[in-house]
């Protein structure tokens, strides 16, 4: 649980101000914390839905199905669900179901938020499998390469002892293993017929043009119609469990009402690239649309390529916008 505030060549400096020495970094952090950039523009952070649900025993087969997508929702990365079987005890399986996928921070633009996505996808699983109650649900964040292949092996423009791990498009068991022997071939300074088609230097918009417009396009757009636009309603308003970007003399702040009447508020810009940050009902967060940061309630950073904490400001409720002063971002 050591934060690696700083990453260069030589080492790593921590959150604390203390080094850590190395010959080699590996920086498998999901969405890389230490390339700010070229590998931002080139994948794209989506959330993805499970569900775990009691299937009688003998009812299906053990098995891993995917579909291939909804492409009437999105015809560059299509929605798709993945399905499989788990043993649960003698009389139940677990069926285990995700998809309802959207990009981060845009659930709303594409008309279903956050929360409804487990609906969604227990109603898909109902349709097609003899599914019981449903005991679990979570969801997580896969990063969705360009042209649908892992990012493994050296930082692109940096040193050569930096190397990246990411992309994962939801097969991070897979794409683990391939680092683990690709990343240490490369650290050994053996050859691996692997490392030219992971480089995370590659790329041709020729062959990946398409989904590169579409989804730096199409999400920078539904980002910028979602932004907050300035109706005008009371903080008193906002709804225990929820979270409202609000105008304050000027700047932005995410605030956060809690169950026990606390409000929480942070800095509403992003600390990767000052995207305003959109709140998240279903996990509690802060999530941020333009690369995928994440940061909880109180705007500790969960998720890259963020690699700091937003400013948390512990005002009492008597003073934090008494007034008209607050926007919802939500209609
Ligand atoms: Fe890049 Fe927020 S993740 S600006």
């Amino acid at each position: 649980e050591t934060h690696a505030a700083k990453i260069e060549s030589n080492g790593i400096v921590t959150r604390e101000g203390f080094t850590v020495t190395a010959k080699h970094i590996v920086v498998a952090t999901n969405s890389p914390v230490n390339n700010k950039y070229l590998l931002h523009l080139r994948q794209y952070a989506y959330r993805t839905y499970v569900i775990g649900a009691k299937v009688k025993k003998g009812l299906l087969p053990r098995a891993l199905w995917w579909d291939t997508g909804d492409h009437s929702v999105n015809k560059s990365i299509p929605p798709y669900h993945y399905v499989r079987t788990q043993h649960m005890d003698e009389n139940y399986d677990l069926l285990i179901c995700g998809g309802e996928d959207h990009p981060t921070g845009l659930a709303e633009q594409e008309g279903l938020p956050e929360k409804s996505r487990y609906f969604a996808l227990e109603n898909w699983a109902r349709e097609r499998f003899p599914i019981e109650e449903v005991i679990y649900r979570w969801s997580g964040q896969v990063m969705e390469p360009m042209d649908s292949l892992a990012y493994i092996g050296r930082n692109p423009v940096d040193k050569d002892n930096i190397y990246v791990v990411t992309g994962d498009s939801g097969n991070g068991m897979t794409y683990g293993s391939f680092a683990g022997m690709l990343v240490s071939d490369l650290v050994n300074g053996k050859k691996n017929k692997w490392e030219r088609i992971f480089s995370p230097s590659r790329f041709n918009l020729l062959k990946s043009g398409g989904v590169f417009f579409k989804e730096v396009f199409g999400n920078l757009l539904a980002y910028l119609k979602s932004r907050p636009k300035g109706d005008e309603h009371n903080v008193r308003e906002l709804p225990p469990g929820e979270g409202w970007i609000i105008n304050q003399e000027g700047k932005k702040y995410g605030i956060f009402r809690d169950h026990v009447d606390g409000y929480h508020l942070v800095d509403a810009e992003c600390a990767h690239m000052k995207c305003i940050v959109k709140w998240n009902a279903d996990e509690k967060t802060w999530d941020c649309p333009c690369h995928g940061s994440r940061y909880s309630w109180k705007g500790h950073v969960m998720n890259g390529p963020a690699n700091r904490d937003l400013h948390y400001h512990n005002f009492p409720a008597s003073e934090l916008v008494p007034s008209e002063e607050a926007v919802p971002h939500h209609d």
